[in-house]
């Protein structure tokens, strides 16, 4: 069972490792023995991530919606790595109670063009670049496994009401082009498993559930209310099925769409 879920000698890229599920991706993917190329487009520094795991990783500043960008990253993983066995597609412009900016404003009816152009550029044109510009090293070797980080919101719709406090102040909207984004990746996630299907290249996705982030209490109660597991995300809780599709463990799978978010989905 330890050699099915092993990593060991394989190389991964994880985009949005800065973040806080891409930082837990890293360390999942370096704790089952694979070297993690940290990738996003601030920088990071390697103290970020924890020491037993420093030699497990590469920090590059990536930019997922920038060719040029890509061309160098896909440079240097070729010239001093010689491929790439593991891509995760995990950034992305998330409109969050704990992060309330210009994403979150407004209804649908006043949401700006510009923010969904820029939200579809990083969700969903990223992921389409990075498959091509990295996938393509897979493609080449005939080996591989991707998987694409999308959301709960991607199967079901928002409910707004959770945004909403007891005294009636509303929090946020939880923007139009968010949800459209992540179900527009799990069915890219099909698209590119049929399609390099032959090419032993396995595509999958994970949805998370809303990941506890300190977020405004009232919030935090409206958001487990209506979770049969009674709590949300810890941002942790995604390693296990993260290791899954990127082993051998998970080696007759493609074109998944593995929900994790205590239940949300189901009620
Ligand atoms: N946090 C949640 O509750 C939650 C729930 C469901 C799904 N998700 C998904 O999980 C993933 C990670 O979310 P998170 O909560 O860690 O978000 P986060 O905002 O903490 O991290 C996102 C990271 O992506 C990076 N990034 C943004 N644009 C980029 C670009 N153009 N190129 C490269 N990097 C870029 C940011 O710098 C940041 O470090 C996202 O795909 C998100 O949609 C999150």
């Amino acid at each position: 069972m330890d050699k099915l879920f092993s990593l060991h000698g394989k190389i991964a890229i994880v985009t949005g490792a800065g973040g806080l599920l891409g930082k837990q991706h890293c360390i999942a993917l370096a704790e089952a023995g694979a070297h993690v190329i940290a990738a996003d487009i601030e920088k990071m520094n390697v103290e970020q991530f924890p020491e037993n795991i420093h030699d497990k990783l590469s920090m590059v500043k990536l930019d997922v919606t920038d060719t040029a960008s890509l061309s160098s990253v896909r440079e240097r993983i070729i010239s001093q790595f010689g491929g790439i066995d593991i891509i995760v597609n995990n950034a992305a412009i998330n409109d969050m109670v704990e992060r309330r900016d210009n994403t979150t404003q407004g209804t649908f009816e006043d949401y700006p063009l510009y923010l969904w152009k820029k939200v579809l550029d990083v969700n969903v044109t990223g992921v389409f670049l990075c498959c091509q510009y990295l996938g393509d090293i897979m493609e080449k070797k005939s080996s591989g496994t991707i998987i694409n980080i999308a959301s709960t919101y991607g199967v079901v719709a928002p409910d707004q009401s959770i945004y909403i406090k007891e005294n009636g102040d509303r929090l946020m909207y939880k923007s139009p082009i968010y949800p459209t984004s992540k179900g527009a990746i799990i069915q890219f996630t099909k698209y590119l498993a049929a399609y390099w299907a032959q090419k032993n290249i396995r595509v999958n996705c994970i949805s998370p559930g809303g990941v506890f982030a300190d977020q405004d209490q009232e919030f935090v109660g409206n958001y487990i209310r209506k979770t049969p597991m009674g709590r949300m995300a810890q941002s942790d809780d995604f390693k296990g099925t993260l290791v899954f599709l990127a082993s051998d463990a998970s080696s007759y799978m493609t074109g998944a769409n593995i929900i994790v978010d205590g239940g949300w989905t189901i009620i």
